[in-house]
């Protein structure tokens, strides 16, 4: 298959994720919406303990002492920042301007010089200098138009181009509770297989990690029903009942999800 089809299937993959329309409706809060402390208390545990994993390894054998790092769908920084002692300059490009203040709160607490750019990428891409190294962690399931956000990141980057995303799409351990709530069936498809296709057929000589998550998605079954009521448009009033079913359901404690690296030169 060639990348255009390649890139079509990604789409209409991502596509089928859509909410059906009167449980959207329905829904207290946006089911989709990055939640901010989560991706906060994951840079903080990634600041802490670093992590000896394919994704930062990858990242800091090709990043020079001083290197400067982009970092597309930043969030706090979990994937750069854990870096701050070889990074000579951080960009970091997030549609969230929350999020990107928590990324330059902490840079400044570390002493790592950041510039930080609101919007979407490639929509801003202009708007970043050419750097040594890029990293996008967690941020291609997000991505419909998956050719122009790749050839952007692969155009910014003069040495290395680095992805981490989850092997199956990150909202997929919660199919036996839609099923249950909603009676809907959630897709299996795109994985992360697909990501990797699509980059080859553009060109780029990938190379593939495969590990186990190196955190528990949740602490409690507490946390994963109050995750699952926003997630599956359910009012957080049931997350009593969403945390006894999900133990009924064989789904407590969550197997770790696998982690996929992928990057090239
Ligand atoms: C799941 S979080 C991952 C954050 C961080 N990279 C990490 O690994 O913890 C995804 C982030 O990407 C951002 N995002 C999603 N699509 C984006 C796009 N096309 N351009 C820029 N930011 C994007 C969201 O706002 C969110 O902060």
């Amino acid at each position: 298959m060639d990348a255009e089809e390649l890139a079509a299937r990604w789409r209409e993959r991502l596509e089928s994720w859509a909410i059906p329309e009167e449980i959207l409706a329905a829904a207290p809060v946006d089911p989709w919406c990055y939640p901010l402390a989560r991706f906060a208390t994951r840079t903080d545990r990634a600041l802490a303990e670093p992590d000896d994993g394919p994704t930062m390894a990858r990242l800091a054998e090709a990043l020079p002492e001083g290197g400067t790092l982009l970092d597309v769908g930043s969030g706090p920084g979990a994937a750069s920042l854990p870096l701050r002692d070889r990074i000579g300059h951080l960009w970091a490009v997030d549609s969230s301007a929350e999020m990107l203040e928590e990324l330059s709160a902490r840079a400044d607490k570390l002493g790592v010089p950041a510039t930080t750019v609101e919007g979407r990428w490639p929509d801003v891409s202009g708007r970043v200098p050419e750097v040594d190294v890029v990293v996008a962690a967690h941020v291609v399931y997000n991505v419909p138009d998956l050719v122009d956000f790749l050839q952007a990141l692969d155009r910014s980057a003069r040495r290395r181009v680095v992805l981490e995303l989850p092997h199956r799409h990150p909202m997929s351990w919660m199919a036996p509770l839609w099923r249950h709530f909603h009676g809907v069936d959630r897709p299996v498809r795109p994985v992360a297989e697909d990501c990797v296709a699509l980059a080859a057929a553009l060109g780029f000589a990938v190379r593939v990690e495969e590990r186990e998550a190196p955190l528990e998605r949740f602490d409690s079954l507490g946390e994963l029903a109050a995750s699952a009521c926003h997630r599956i448009c359910l009012d957080p009033s049931r997350s009593e009942e969403v945390a006894r079913t999900a133990l009924e359901l064989g789904m407590w404690p969550l197997p770790r999800d696998r982690w996929v690296t992928l990057w090239w030169e």
